[in-house]
């Protein structure tokens, strides 16, 4: 009997230590390190794993000359799914490992057996979360499968792949990485030793056999993937999964990929009979309303490669108690902070006696910094109680003095706000080197600092 053996791991990145410390030295997070005890099998089940056999048999890894080497010899698999196969950078490529990540009941079973049931091949759906008959009634929900998909309600990592084997699937998905166990640990499943040795078996696999493979992962509490650093250098992609649960609207997002660019993003909305595709997203992120009501402004923004315009929605109303209150659906906190400080310092709002509450339609996390200029507009105008016309939108950066600064790709956010009818944008003056602004079919209103755009906005009302 092996000697079992304890050690302290940490879960973010899963640094190891043999006593417990309280700041990992590696990542630098605190409180992070979990005791885990190992425990190998015996030598031989170590030397031939359960799936030994096939690894004996098929793997013969020779060093290869460069030049003799076919890129592209496999196809990507394309899946029907536009938004995924742009995320990908183009298909699933054969052999790759893909781990999708996002927050409980985001929908990632859903979108993972939607894409199963959507391919044209074999698809083997290994859940470690759900029964069968569950599987059952969520794909009866989503509509009748293309290709032939096949379930597997199993954890262990050596059945999976010892099925895996047998029966040749094009893609395999795996949901979720965290419930799997593998035989050569006795540790929990979902710690940090049992994720990394499920995801390396799984990982030379996909690597011999060239199937692809999506793995599942959850998200911790503060937002990362748990392990996350750990299960990011053995798989290929990463993709996040993200959304508010109280709305419909869900964005996969490329946080790694080793097949494409990152700066791709898939937009669905969550509907009764499955996730549907959102090829326009500008227009659903806008309100219906045709009245124009005081504290909205449209953001031209650029999420990936895409243009889109959202609309965000601000409310300042006189605080009740002493410190006053901020809230941000879909923005950073921190940012809008600083940007009601720019407010009060350098256009002397009394920010600092009133509550502020600032909402993003759609419930979408916005990154972009070209956001601030809608966001202070939107402010101003539920401060003054003064509404913007619903024909303007803005796309422009705040600086700590209060100046508009240049923001990247500019054109495609004048063409996205032009192709949607919008009549003015405001934007930085420093973005329109270079550009001629007649060529757009929309009045372009260039500003250098809040109080200009304050007066061209609202001084005249
Ligand atoms: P699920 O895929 O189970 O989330 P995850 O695997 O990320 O935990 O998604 C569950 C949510 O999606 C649940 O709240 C119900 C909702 N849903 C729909 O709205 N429509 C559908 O067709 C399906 C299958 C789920
Ligand atoms: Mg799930």
């Amino acid at each position: 009997m092996a000697k079992a053996k304890k050690t302290f791991v940490c879960s973010q990145c899963g640094a190891t230590s043999l006593k417990w410390i309280g700041k990992c030295p590696a990542c630098e997070a605190w409180n992070t390190y979990q005791e885990e005890i190992l425990v190998r099998e015996s030598a031989a089940a170590r030397a031939t794993p359960a799936w030994g056999a096939f690894q004996e048999r098929d793997y013969k890894g020779q060093p290869v000359p460069l030049e003799q080497i076919k890129a592209g010899a496999r196809q990507r698999i394309v899946t029907s799914d536009e938004e995924l196969n742009s995320v990908l950078g183009g298909g699933i490529v054969p052999g790759s490992l893909v781990l999708i990540g996002g927050q409980p009941g985001i929908g990632k079973s859903t979108l993972m057996l939607q894409v199963a049931m959507a391919l044209d091949a074999r698809v083997l759906y290994v859940s470690g979360e759900e029964s069968e008959e569950q599987l059952k009634m969520r794909a009866e929900r989503i509509g009748q499968p293309v290709g032939e998909v096949w379930v597997l309600a199993e954890v262990n990592t050596a059945r999976i792949l010892q099925h895996a084997q047998k029966m040749c699937p094009d893609v395999l998905i795996i949901d979720s990485i965290q419930t799997l166990i593998s035989p050569q640990l006795d540790a929990a499943p979902g710690t940090v030793s049992q994720v990394r040795e499920c995801a390396s078996e799984l990982q030379r696999y996909a690597k011999q056999t060239h199937t692809p493979i999506f793995l599942i992962g959850h998200i911790t509490k503060e937002g990362a993937l748990a392990g996350p650093k750990l299960l990011e250098h053995i798989v290929d992609v990463v993709l996040q999964f993200e959304g508010d649960q109280h709305y419909v609207y869900r964005i996969l997002r490329t946080l790694k990929n080793r097949f494409g660019s990152t700066d791709e993003l898939g937009i669905y909305e969550m509907r009764h009979s499955g996730l549907r595709q959102v090829t326009n997203p500008s227009e659903l992120l806008l309100s219906q309303s045709d009245e124009a009501l005081s504290g909205s402004a449209v953001a031209a923004t650029i999420e990936g490669l895409r243009p889109m315009l959202i609309e965000t929605q601000a409310l300042v109303s006189k605080a009740i108690y002493g410190t006053p209150q901020r809230t941000a659906t879909g923005f950073d906190l921190r940012r809008l902070a600083m940007l009601l400080a720019v407010l009060e310092k350098r256009c002397g709002f009394p920010m600092s006696m009133h509550d502020v509450f600032l909402n993003m339609a759609g419930g979408i996390r916005v990154d972009d910094p070209a956001i601030d200029l809608a966001i202070v507009s939107a402010i101003i105008s539920s401060f003054r109680d003064v509404a913007i016309a619903p024909d303007i939108c803005f796309a422009g950066e705040v600086g700590l003095s209060g100046e508009i600064r240049a923001v990247t790709r500019i054109e495609p956010r004048i063409q996205e706000a032009a192709r949607l009818g919008f009549k003015k944008i405001f934007t930085s003056k420093y973005s329109l080197k270079g550009l001629d602004p007649t060529l757009f079919q929309i009045a372009i209103e260039p500003v250098s600092r809040i109080d200009e755009l304050y007066d061209k906005l609202f001084a005249l009302s």
